[in-house]
This record gives structure tokens, C-alpha cells and sequence, in this order.
């Protein structure tokens, strides 16, 4: 299958979560965690996100000062999309929306301008590829969204915001890789490529698909 490079950007606690079991917004990271965030957008070709993640964080995924934004894709089973949601009101990149469980385009009301996608994760990621050009793409959660790009096997790179002082707590809660629930049929093995401590209690770290 042709499908772009993909990396992913998540913060964890000191116990691997990605936030508490009410799936509150992602601000318990420094300014330097959201300066990081940032950076890792530039220069790529899509950024992509599940519909909860979208929502909790209130997300316009644009990358402020750059000229070419990038396309935002987001990802949800239905397609249910907030209109009023920044999202739809930031300039940016074209918004891509795949719904997996919606049988065609036309049964989704998303707001103008908006392309939906209909089928798998799978062969949405070859759309992006061949029919869009994208050749990197740069994921930012979650964990339901992380557990699906881990069980095809299609993480590139990882990089890890190490919140190391803070613990969440909770089976509930959802890691990386969603909730304790959410097996993977095998390991997927990284090597460590890049690290640095951002002498905040943060540790920042880069992780890269064994054999790349
Ligand atoms: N610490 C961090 O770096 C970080 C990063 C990202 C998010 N978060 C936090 O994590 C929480 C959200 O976690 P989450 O696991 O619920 O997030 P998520 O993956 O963003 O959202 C889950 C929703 O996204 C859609 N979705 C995800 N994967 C899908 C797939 N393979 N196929 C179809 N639909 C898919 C579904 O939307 P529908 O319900 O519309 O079907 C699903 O209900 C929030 O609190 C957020 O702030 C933290």
C-alpha cells in the first residue's frame, strides 16, 4: 500500500497516560511542550487528528507564520462535526474528514469546503497519498486514533513529551495507545533516535521505526 510517512506527537504522565478518564483538554504540559508541538508541525504535508481530540483541544491544526499550510484531516466514525468548532472558522489547509462507519460522502453534514472521505483508515491514508500528494503526515492523538495507526503498523516516528511529575492514575484513562482495553496484535519495536531535558521536569524524546 502507498501511504505517507507518519510521525505522531503525544505528552504522557509519569504512568503513560494521555489524559485523565473525562478525556479533559491536554493542559497540564510547559509552554515549551506547546513551542515543541509547533515546531513539529512545520513543513509537513497533513496533520491529523481523531474527532475526540478535535474536540477536547479545541484544535485549529495550522502552523502560525508558515505559507503552505498544512491539510487537516481528521478522523471519526460518523462524521458528527461541530460546525461552530474553530476548526471551520481558521484559515488553513483544505480539511479532509474520513468517517469509517458511514456507507457514503453525501450522508455526512460537515460544514462547506469540507472533503469527506468514506471506508478504512487503510485506504484513506492511500487516498492522501496518491490523490493528494501527502508524503508526510504528522498525527497528534489520540489514543483511539494512535491504537489504529499502531495496529496497521504505519508509525514512522514517535516523539514523547515525558511529563515525568505528574501522575494521572486510572484504567480508564487513556495511554498512547487507548485505554487498557485496546490490545495490539503485536509490539511495534522503535529505536531511540533523539532525546533532551527540557530541565522542566519534562524529558522530550524521539523515537524511530526500527529499520529506518
Ligand atoms: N497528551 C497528549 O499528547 C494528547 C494528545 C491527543 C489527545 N489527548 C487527549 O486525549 C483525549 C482524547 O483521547 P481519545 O483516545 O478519545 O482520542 P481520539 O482518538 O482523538 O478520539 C476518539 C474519537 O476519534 C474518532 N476516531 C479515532 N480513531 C478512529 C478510527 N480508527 N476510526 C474511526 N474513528 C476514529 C472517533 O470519533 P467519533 O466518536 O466521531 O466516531 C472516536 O470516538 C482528550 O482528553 C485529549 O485532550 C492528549
Amino acid at each position: 500500500m502507498r501511504r505517507p510517512w507518519i510521525s505522531c506527537n503525544l505528552a504522557i504522565s509519569a504512568d503513560g497516560k494521555i489524559s485523565d478518564s473525562a478525556r479533559r483538554p491536554s493542559d497540564w504540559t510547559s509552554v515549551a511542550d506547546k513551542e515543541r508541538l509547533v515546531r513539529l508541525r512545520r513543513g509537513v504535508d497533513a496533520l491529523l487528528v481523531g474527532r475526540g481530540t478535535l474536540e477536547a483541544d479545541r484544535m485549529t491544526l495550522t502552523v502560525a507564520g508558515q505559507q503552505q499550510q498544512p491539510l487537516r484531516c481528521i478522523v471519526s466514525r460518523h462524521g458528527r462535526l461541530d460546525p461552530m468548532h474553530p476548526l471551520f472558522h481558521r484559515d488553513g489547509g483544505g480539511i479532509h474528514l474520513l468517517a469509517t462507519e458511514v456507507g457514503h460522502a453525501n450522508e455526512v453534514r460537515a460544514p462547506d469546503g469540507v472533503v469527506v472521505h468514506t471506508g478504512g483508515l487503510e485506504s484513506f491514508l492511500e487516498t492522501m497519498s496518491v490523490s493528494h500528494g501527502v508524503e508526510t503526515m504528522h498525527c497528534e492523538g489520540g489514543g483511539a486514533l494512535v491504537h489504529a495507526l499502531a495496529v496497521l503498523d504505519v508509525i514512522d516516528e514517535l516523539h514523547l513529551t515525558i511529563v515525568g511529575h505528574l501522575v494521572i492514575g486510572g484504567h480508564a484513562s487513556p495511554t498512547i495507545t487507548g485505554t487498557a482495553a485496546d490490545f495490539l496484535p503485536a509490539s511495534r519495536r522503535f529505536r531511540l533516535a533523539e532525546w533532551s531535558d527540557g530541565n522542566n521536569g519534562e524529558c522530550y524524546v524521539t523515537w524511530r521505526r526500527e529499520g529506518r
